[in-house]
């Protein structure tokens, strides 16, 4: 367990990658603040987790607004006293042609999903120690295009660039702040809206000939949350089957 008596904090966690991290997290002795936008989402995902032995809080909360972040952290460290691992991963995914693009569509993209890396980060650095570790879940859609999402694409290549200018700055604390980038996971909110036919022609070009899954990325996460990785910082792990190789 390499992570034991850690306390983690994973957002977007009551499905999907956010839900496979933070049972990752858990299994590997970490006590875990499960995060979402609906306090009893939030408690049926924590409930499951607390099988793993460890104890788990669950907190509401919109990743996009201040005051709902300030309380995720206070209320993380009511209860658990400390802060040692804060994992980025709510996201959306919405697709909508660029030309047909409101301001709305492109404001609540970019809130949820590089807004809220500003708005967690800065609240749980006010409470991390040396060895404290920020993990954003970023996409490969950081790295190449995707039609229908150049809100998306932004916010995440925005991402990278976050990560990179942030470990500098937290270097000299000892915290270190990298991303994953997925490829195409099986998660509710992907592969799960897709017809037949949309799954497989994505399998055709995922050189692994699979979708990834959760715990693909939740392994790369918890490599990253741990001091086996006391040394990468401002980096951007791809994980995808293969995808962008070609
Ligand atoms: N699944 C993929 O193929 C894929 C690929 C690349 C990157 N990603 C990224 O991985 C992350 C998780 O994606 P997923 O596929 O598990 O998605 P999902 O839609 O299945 O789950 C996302 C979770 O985030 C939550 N969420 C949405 N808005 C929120 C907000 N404002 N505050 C708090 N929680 C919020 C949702 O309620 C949901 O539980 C996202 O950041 C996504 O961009 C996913």
């Amino acid at each position: 367990m390499i992570l034991k008596n850690k306390v983690a904090i994973v957002t977007g966690a009551k499905q999907g990658i956010g839900y496979g991290i933070a049972l990752a997290l858990a299994k590997e002795g970490c006590k875990v603040v499960v995060s979402d936008l609906n306090q009893k989402d939030c408690q049926v995902a924590a409930e499951k987790i607390k099988k793993e032995g460890v104890k788990i809080l669950a907190v509401a909360c919109d990743v996009s607004k201040k005051s709902e972040v300030d309380n995720l952290i206070a209320k993380t460290v009511k209860e658990f006293s400390q802060l040692d691992i804060l994992v980025n991963n709510a996201g959306i995914f919405p697709f909508v042609p660029f030309l047909d693009m409101k301001e709305a569509d492109w404001d609540r993209v970019i809130d949820t999903n590089l807004k809220s890396i500003f708005l967690c980060s800065q609240a749980a650095l006010k409470k991390m120690k040396a060895g404290g570790k920020i993990v954003n879940i970023s996409s490969i859609a950081s790295f190449v295009g995707f039609e229908g999402l150049t809100h998306y694409c932004a916010s995440k290549g925005g991402i990278n660039a976050l990560v990179r200018a942030l470990a500098l700055e937290l270097a000299p604390k000892k915290i270190n702040v990298n991303a994953v980038a997925p490829g195409a996971i099986n998660t509710p909110g992907a592969a799960g809206v897709m017809t037949k036919k949309e799954k497989d022609q994505t399998i055709a070009i995922i050189p692994a000939k699979r979708f990834g899954l959760p715990e693909d990325i939740a392994n790369t996460v918890v490599f990253l949350a741990s001091n086996k990785a006391d040394y990468i910082t401002g980096q951007t792990i791809i994980v995808d089957g293969g995808w962008t190789l070609r």
